[in-house]
């Protein structure tokens, strides 16, 4: 924010003072107003709004105590700093008490002055941030939907939710991990005609090979060994509601073609049948695979990737849309406030700025886990950097020179993977494409000593 477009409103009876601090924040840029004591400050104050107040303790027509009452109850945002007497340290105290952001003690030196209002004037800016955050995240959940952000992507991904959920059509939701695939899923699901038909899930990634085939399509009573009863599939199961393919891509290619014909006649054959069932459930797939490259290698079918997304979200991840973060801070410390009961208010720019600036391999997953750890550690009313986990404090402290910048890299990517792995580091390894014992010197050439928490 520009310094004039703080108001600041300086109080006191003896003019000199006053003027030399108004002189004093004018030439910082401030814009300042004056009043001679608490009534008329607080008639300039029914005027505009005020950063704002430095107030005298002593003087006559309402002293600098009652005015700092009354701006705690009237303008709560505004803040205040009050001057004191030398020596009348229970004044300080009890103004502190009663909402006062800091006391200075005459006689003062202007850069004492300064620097408290520059600090008081942050706190503001401050509180200003976080309402605005929580208005525009108001908005946001009284329109329905919580898939939230402000990106031009996120946008768009909603109005394809409105557009889309109420249509039978297939749809593809694709994205890395943690983008908020299953969100949307639901979201599609609840603002369709089927919400109260229910939404069945299933993670084809989950399911053993030997048996995703019975889970998917059901099987007939002595159709194999081990098929003591009939057993109906997922997609009759899910009836007239919403069916959800997670991890698509895992299907083998073998069952592949068996899926695109339930998709194409809407009726399945289980294992052993020799009756086809009817299948209504509205399909929408998911993965976190890029089905292209899976098709190029030959371990997707081309006519199912066309069956299934008729329409296609495509969900960017997080790093590519930084501008959501801010709100989804807000939102995961309204939503964890209430999990964890305590009272956080928002969190500091420096943190924000923190957050915006990783890469975030784990995407809103991991910022969720992120927020609930810093609040764990929070009890305070703002979550600053110092509730980040350690990992994050230096992160933004990147070196100039290119040999500390290379290291500065690796140790930042190296830890990043292994946070996705949660510390495994033969995991950490395959993904990194290295050995498992470079991995470890790596490590230990880069000070990494264990995985941050
Ligand atoms: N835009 C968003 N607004 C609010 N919460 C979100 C958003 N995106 C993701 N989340 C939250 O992040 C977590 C992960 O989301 P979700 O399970 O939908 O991810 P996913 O894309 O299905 O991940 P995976 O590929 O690992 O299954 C959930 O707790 C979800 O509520
Ligand atoms: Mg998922």
């Amino acid at each position: 924010m520009e310094k004039q477009t703080y108001h600041i409103l300086v109080v006191d009876n003896e003019e000199v003072i006053r003027h030399s601090i108004k002189r004093a924040l004018t030439r910082e840029g401030y814009t300042v107003s004056e009043a001679r004591n608490g009534r008329q400050a607080l008639s300039v104050m029914a005027e505009q709004t005020f950063a704002l107040v430095i107030s005298d303790k002593n003087m006559p027509h309402m002293d600098g105590m009652a005015l700092l009452e009354h701006v705690k109850k009237e303008y709560p945002m505004t803040e205040f700093i009050i001057i004191t007497g030398h020596g009348s340290i229970e004044d300080a105290v009890d103004a502190m008490r009663k909402g006062a952001y800091d006391f200075i003690t005459k006689p003062f030196k202007k850069e004492e002055l300064l620097q408290l209002t520059q600090k008081a004037l942050e706190r503001y800016a401050l509180t200003l941030e976080n309402n605005r955050l929580k208005q525009e995240l108001r908005a946001i959940q009284s329109d329905r939907y919580n898939f939230i952000g402000r990106s031009e992507a996120v946008r768009h991904i909603k109005s394809l939710i409105t557009r889309i959920a109420p249509t039978p059509s297939n749809v593809l939701i694709t994205g890395g991990s943690g983008t908020g695939k299953e969100v949307i899923a639901r979201l599609i699901h609840n603002h369709s005609d089927r919400v109260d038909k229910g939404f069945t899930a299933i993670n084809c990634g989950a399911i053993s090979e030997n048996l995703i085939e019975s889970e998917l399509f059901g099987h007939v009573r002595g159709s194999f060994t081990g098929a003591i009863r009939d057993k109906e599939g997922i997609f009759t199961v899910a009836g007239n509601g919403t069916l959800f393919l997670d991890e698509i891509s895992t299907i083998p290619v073998n069952l592949q073609v068996k899926l695109l014909r339930v998709l194409e006649e809407h009726e399945v054959l289980p294992v052993g049948a020799t009756k086809p069932l009817p299948v209504r459930a509205r399909i929408i797939a998911a993965t976190n695979r890029d089905l292209k490259e899976e098709i190029a290698a030959g371990r997707f079918r081309e006519d199912l990737y066309f069956r299934l997304n008729v329409i296609e979200i495509d969900v960017p991840p997080l790093s590519e849309r930084a501008e959501d973060i801010p709100l989804l801070v807000a939102y995961f410390i309204e939503k964890m406030n209430r999990d964890l009961n305590k009272n956080v208010q928002g969190a500091t720019p420096e943190v924000l700025h923190t957050l915006q600036s990783y890469q975030w391999p784990g995407n809103v997953r991991e910022l969720e886990n992120v927020i609930e750890r810093a609040m764990i550690f929070c009890d305070d009313t703002t979550l600053t950097v110092d509730h980040l986990p350690h990992f994050f404090a230096d992160q933004n402290k990147e070196p100039v020179g290119l040999k500390d910048a290379v290291r500065f890299f690796e140790r930042k990517h190296i830890l990043s993977v292994l946070r996705i792995t949660g510390g495994d580091k033969k995991e950490a390894a395959r993904l990194l494409k290295v050995g498992v014992s470079s991995l470890y010197r790596k490590m230990s050439e880069l000070g990494i000593e264990e995985l941050p928490a």
